[in-house]
């Protein structure tokens, strides 16, 4: 681009001006959508609008797309695929029901995700693939049921996660095993279910409690003691012990079960190999006489 400082010649001075004048009023790309602001030239801010789907297009280079406080249900299919300059995205407060695997493909900069306050019931494998700079993600306050262990995979940089006030009764501890750089987590408000399952989330809580800024207190149990609120501070790994026991337990039946197998095919295989060589020694002077009437024959 040629700056726009005052030419020498006088008579082109208007020229240039009116050139510069109309370079600054051009927008990078396709205009700010109808209806929204954009109030720097890298932010569009579409809150609060009653807007029923995704406005678009944006200018391409947007780096903070808010579209909080709407009425979106659904983002299609490879949307952010054109804009691979968004860091920033504040989709809260929407109607979203569910997450096609990599929509976020090709938001290689997100950095900031907050999908808080939708409707989502189930996270699939892969969701946020390709989001690998992702640091913030904020499920908080949908209606997750399901989280599947392949959800987080790729996001190495992932730092914060909010899970929290959704309608989880477990999670699979490989999906948390995913993010390397986790360093605050929020669980409660989750109607957790302490069967025999929850023993695998509940040791690595307690290992990694210093990542959950409320500590265990704020993690509750709804069953198996229906009545009464379990609080997860409540509980020890002995409360798991009789899970360890009947897992043990099945361990040792694999064993004893073994072993006898073992033996039973010793048995077996001794008997025969009694039996192969009596029968080698009973055989042999016979098959020797044969050998012999053979050799007469000839
Ligand atoms: C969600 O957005 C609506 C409409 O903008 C607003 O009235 C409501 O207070 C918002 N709710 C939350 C939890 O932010
Ligand atoms: C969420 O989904 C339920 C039905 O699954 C619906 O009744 C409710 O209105 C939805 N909420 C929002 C905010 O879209
Ligand atoms: C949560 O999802 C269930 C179905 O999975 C639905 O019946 C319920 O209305 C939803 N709750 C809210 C608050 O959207
Ligand atoms: C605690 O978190 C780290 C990192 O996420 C993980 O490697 C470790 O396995 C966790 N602890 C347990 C007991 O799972």
């Amino acid at each position: 681009m040629r700056p726009c400082a005052a030419p020498r010649a006088p008579a082109g001075a208007s020229a240039a001006l009116g050139l510069c004048s109309l370079m600054l009023l051009l927008p990078p790309g396709p205009a700010c959508p109808a209806g929204c602001a954009c109030t720097d030239p890298h932010t569009v801010d579409c809150r609060d609008r009653g807007l029923p789907s995704v406005p678009d297009p944006f200018p391409l280079d947007v780096r903070k797309l808010l579209v909080a406080g709407n009425r979106i249900q659904h983002i299609p299919e490879g949307f952010f695929i054109f804009y691979g300059d968004l860091v920033y995205l504040d989709f809260r407060n929407n109607s979203l029901r569910s997450l096609e695997e990599g929509t976020f493909s090709g938001s290689a900069k997100l950095a900031f995700l907050d999908l808080s306050y939708n409707n989502l019931t189930q996270l699939g494998a892969g969701a946020f693939r390709s989001a690998g700079r992702l640091v913030k993600l904020s499920l908080a306050n949908n209606n997750l049921t399901g989280v599947h262990e392949a959800a987080f995979e790729t996001l190495e940089s992932l730092q914060v996660l909010e899970l929290n006030d959704n309608n989880l009764r477990s999670l699979n501890v490989a999906a948390l095993a995913a993010l390397p750089a986790l360093r605050t987590l929020r669980l409660d408000g989750n109607p957790w279910l302490c069967d025999c399952d929850f023993a695998h989330l509940f040791s690595w809580i307690q290992e990694n409690v210093s990542k959950l800024p409320k500590g265990l207190d704020e993690i509750q149990c709804s069953l198996p003691v229906e009545n009464r609120r379990i609080f997860l501070h409540e509980l020890s790994e002995a409360s798991f012990s009789e899970c360890k026991f009947s897992l043990s337990l099945t361990d040792l039946f694999v064993i004893i079960f073994s072993g006898v197998a073992v033996s039973i095919v010793a048995i077996i295989s001794s008997f025969f190999l009694a039996t192969v060589v009596q029968c080698f020694q009973r055989c042999a002077p016979n098959k020797d006489t044969e050998d012999e009437d053979e050799d007469e024959d000839d």
